[in-house]
C-alpha cells in the first residue's frame, strides 16, 4: 500500500500513545496477535502504512526536536509502552493563538522559536491529512490550523471539540477543496461516553425505567486541567447530547464533567451513577468506577480514522465523512445509535456506502 502521509498539531500525550501503537503493531501481520486494535487491516492499510511527515507544537521541550523525543518531553505524562526509534521528522513552532490557558501557563512553557509557515510546510512535506490534536480549548487555533490544512490541500480529522466537521460552513469549504473532514471530538475505545451509553441501553433494552444518571471524571494529564478551565461546559453539553440519544425517553441526564487531580497523571477515573426502576416498578441503582489510561485509549479508535480518510482520499470522496464521523467522534455531524454508527463505517469501508 502507498504511505499515508500524516502531519500532527499538538504533540501532547494523545500524539504519544498514537506514535508508540504505530511502533507496538508495526511488525504484527495475524489478526488475533493484534490484542487491543480494532482493525489491523482497514480497506487494505495496515498501521505500519502511516508515517508522520512533520509535527507543529508550541512547548520549549518539544520544538526543534525529534518527534521521537518530543513525544516523551514533559509536560506529557501518559504511559511508555513502546520504544520509539528516531524518525527524523521535526517538531516545528506553531503559532500560540489560544493554544495555551491560563491554568496551563504554570506548565506550558511557550517556545522562543520563531513561528513556521504551515501552509507551507505541509505542502513542502507534502502532508495529505492534518490531525488537530490541541487543548480542547484552542479553538481559535484549531480553526486557523484547519484553514492551513485547506490551503495546503490536506485532509482534517478533528479529535478537540471546536465545533468544525458539524460546521456548515467549514463542510462546504472541504467539500469545495475535494477534501475529506472528520470530527468532532473523538470518542475513546473504551471510554465513559461508550461505556455510559451502552449501559443504558442495555438496562433500557431490558425494561428498566431509568429516571437519573450520571457520568463524572477525573484526570490529572495536561488536558484534564484545561478541561476545567475551558471546556467544562461545552463537553459536558456535548457528551450530555450524545448520551440523551441512547435513550428512547427523557431522563436526568448529566455527562462529562471532568476534575483534575495532578497525582494522576495520564490516568482517568471515570464513574457512572444510573437510578432506575425494573420489575413491579421495583428500584435498582448501578454505581461504577472505570480506570484507564486516556491518550491509549484514543489510538485504536485514531487509527481507524486515519485509514478511513485515507481510504476517502483514495475514492476522492470531499466534505464530511459522516460514518467514520459517527463512529468515531462524540459530537459528529449526524449523531447515530452505536450500532447504526458501527454498520454504516464497515459499510464505508467496503465501498457499500459513500460517505
Ligand atoms: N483519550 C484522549 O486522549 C482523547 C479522547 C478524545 C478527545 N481528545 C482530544 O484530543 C486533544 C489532545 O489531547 P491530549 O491529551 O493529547 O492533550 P495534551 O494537552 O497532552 O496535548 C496538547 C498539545 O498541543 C500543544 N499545543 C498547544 N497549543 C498549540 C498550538 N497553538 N500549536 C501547536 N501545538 C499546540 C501542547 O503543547 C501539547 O503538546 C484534546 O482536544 C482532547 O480533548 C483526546
Amino acid at each position: 500500500m502507498t504511505k499515508i502521509k500524516i502531519a500532527l498539531v499538538g504533540v501532547g500525550n494523545c500524539a504519544s500513545a498514537l506514535i508508540q501503537g504505530i511502533q507496538f503493531y508495526k511488525e504484527i501481520d495475524k489478526n488475533e496477535d493484534a490484542l487491543g486494535l480494532r482493525h489491523l487491516y482497514l480497506g487494505g492499510y495496515h498501521p505500519r502504512d502511516i508515517e508522520f511527515v512533520c509535527a507543529f507544537d508550541i512547548e520549549e521541550r518539544k520544538v526543534g526536536k525529534d518527534l521521537s523525543k518530543a513525544m516523551f518531553s514533559p509536560p506529557n505524562n501518559t504511559l511508555k509502552f513502546a520504544d520509539v526509534p528516531q524518525l527524523n521528522v521535526p517538531v516545528l513552532k506553531g503559532p500560540v493563538l489560544d493554544g495555551v490557558g491560563e491554568y496551563l501557563k504554570e506548565i506550558v512553557k511557550i517556545s522562543p522559536s520563531l513561528d513556521s509557515d504551515v501552509t507551507q510546510e505541509l505542502r513542502d512535506r507534502k502532508a495529505e491529512i492534518v490531525i488537530n490534536l490541541l487543548p480542547s480549548g484552542a479553538t481559535k487555533a484549531s480553526r486557523v490550523y484547519a484553514q492551513h490544512a485547506l490551503q495546503a490541500g490536506c485532509a482534517f480529522i478533528n479529535a478537540t471539540p471546536n465545533l468544525i466537521a458539524g460546521d456548515a460552513a467549514w463542510n462546504k469549504r472541504f467539500e469545495d477543496a475535494d477534501l475529506p473532514l472528520v470530527g468532532d471530538d473523538l470518542m475513546d475505545q473504551v471510554g465513559a461516553t461508550v461505556l455510559h451509553k451502552t449501559l443504558l441501553k442495555l438496562l433500557s433494552d431490558r425494561g428498566v425505567k431509568i429516571s437519573e444518571t450520571y457520568q463524572l471524571d477525573v484526570g490529572g494529564g495536561t488536558e484534564s486541567l484545561d478541561t476545567l478551565e475551558r471546556t467544562r461546559d461545552v463537553k459536558r453539553a456535548m457528551k450530555t447530547k450524545s448520551v440523551e440519544t441512547t435513550l428512547p425517553y427523557k431522563a436526568s441526564i448529566v455527562a462529562g464533567s471532568t476534575d483534575y487531580v495532578d497525582f494522576l497523571e495520564n490516568r482517568r477515573d471515570s464513574f457512572f451513577w444510573i437510578q432506575g426502576l425494573y420489575f413491579g416498578r421495583v428500584p435498582m441503582r448501578l454505581d461504577m468506577r472505570l480506570g484507564t489510561v486516556d491518550a491509549p485509549n484514543a489510538g485504536s479508535v485514531l487509527l481507524d480514522v486515519i485509514r478511513a480518510t485515507k481510504i476517502a482520499m483514495d475514492r476522492r470522496v470531499s466534505g464530511a465523512l459522516l460514518s467514520a464521523s459517527a463512529y468515531a467522534f462524540k459530537h459528529p455531524p449526524q449523531l447515530l445509535p452505536l450500532d447504526v454508527a458501527e454498520r454504516w463505517f464497515e459499510e464505508f469501508i467496503s465501498d457499500k456506502r459513500e460517505r
